[in-house]
């Protein structure tokens, strides 16, 4: 552990291992290419790289190689516009009223999702006079965002819609990708290619991270992952193919005896059976552990495992430390609540949630070491 003067003061470190990023970034790249096709591997860097920071993970990816980067916020965009000034950054939450002079003043594409975003972006490009990058979103049965069926025919039969537009991307996504035998993948995969073959010339993609693991059918030209980077497993099935990412380590405060049958935080949610030795770690659902895991996750010091016990405060968590080994559980030793003996996906069984939620959940308040090659 870092002897730097932020990490000595930190009750918590989270450390983000850039490298292992863009290896789960190449791993994927090379099985869109497996086949031969030239197909492109993007990366969703929404919600702040899914709590990895958008920035970092950015320029990590782009000096990689990546070219195709997805926000979901116009915001997010502009941040990751200073970190990647070159990429090409896709908006997938679309075009909002107002928004478009800050869209092309940094050069972001939004997802158009509906046919009045398009007619809407369309106008914009004759007011710029400059042709605009234009992405379509199609639904082809999430019913969430993206064009419905109809709409889709009446862009299909009607190509002036996009006249001043430059047709950048034809996007989809998947419902249940993670799940292979789900039929739903094939039913959204047919439908995509009808509108696909509908409009010959523009570059399509559907996959995200578990759609790259559901065959080359769903790869078409550009493929969206954005969980698999960040160490999510994207064939939970089956072992995880890629690498942890992160590793969120917090410091013991204090250690302390209790009687058998002491309640321990609040509400005594956790009784003591034995005497028991209780050590107070300096993290809490403010830092986006989350209260879910009181009485039910896990922590590992050294890759011993210590179960969580009572609720989990606001910066404050409590675990049973009796049966560790002498000398481990000690003021300032520090335990690993997310990070290779505890992968996200695993502490999401424990808090009822997603790998996803842990990390978008990481939050900004511990201390942060950024690992491998400098971006
Ligand atoms: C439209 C779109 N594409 C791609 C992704 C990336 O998905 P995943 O994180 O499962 O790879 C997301 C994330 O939810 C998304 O909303």
């Amino acid at each position: 552990m870092s002897l730097l003067p932020e990490s000595r003061r930190a009750g918590a470190i989270l450390t983000v291992d850039l490298d292992a990023v863009a290896a789960n970034w190449r791993l994927l790249r090379d099985l869109g290419r497996a086949q031969g096709k030239p197909v492109e591997c993007a990366a969703v860097l929404k919600a702040d790289a899914y709590g990895l920071g958008a920035a970092q993970v950015g320029r990590r990816l782009w000096a990689e190689g990546c070219r195709f980067f997805f926000a979901a916020h116009v915001e997010e965009g502009i941040a990751l516009r200073a970190a990647v000034p070159e990429a090409w950054i896709c908006v997938l939450n679309g075009l909002l009223p107002g928004t478009d002079a800050e869209l092309v003043e940094h050069r972001l594409v939004p997802a158009l999702n509906d046919l009045g975003q398009v007619s809407a972006w369309r106008s914009c490009a004759q007011r710029v006079v400059q042709p605009l990058d234009a992405v379509i979103h199609l639904d082809t049965g999430m019913n969430r965002l993206g064009l419905n069926p109809d709409e889709a025919m009446l862009l299909a039969n009607d190509r002036m819609r996009l006249r001043g537009l430059r047709l950048a991307l034809l996007m989809s996504h998947l419902v249940s990708s993670e799940r292979p035998a789900d039929t739903t993948n094939r039913a959204q995969l047919e439908r995509f290619r009808q509108f696909v073959a509908r409009m010959p010339g523009a570059p399509a993609s559907l996959a995200n991270s578990s759609g790259v693991f559901l065959g080359p059918d769903y790869h078409f030209d550009l493929m969206r992952p954005g969980a698999a980077l960040y160490g999510i497993n994207p064939t939970p099935d089956t072992a995880n193919p890629m690498r942890p990412t992160v590793a969120l380590m917090a410091r013991i405060l204090q250690v302390r005896q209790i009687e058998a049958m002491a309640g321990v935080g609040y509400n005594h949610d956790w009784r003591s059976g034995r005497p028991t030795r209780i050590a107070v770690v300096a993290a809490g659902y403010a830092d986006g552990y989350m209260r879910s895991l009181g009485n039910r996750g896990e922590v590992a010091i050294e890759g011993h495992k210590a179960k969580v016990v009572g609720r989990v405060s606001m910066d404050l968590l409590t675990i049973d430390v009796t049966d560790l080994p002498e000398g481990l559980a000690v003021p300032g030793a520090f335990v690993e609540l997310v990070g290779p003996n505890l992968p996200p996906d695993a502490v999401a069984v424990a808090a009822r949630t997603n790998g996803y939620e842990i990390l978008t959940n990481l939050g900004d308040r511990y201390h942060r070491i950024y690992s491998g090659a400098a971006s």
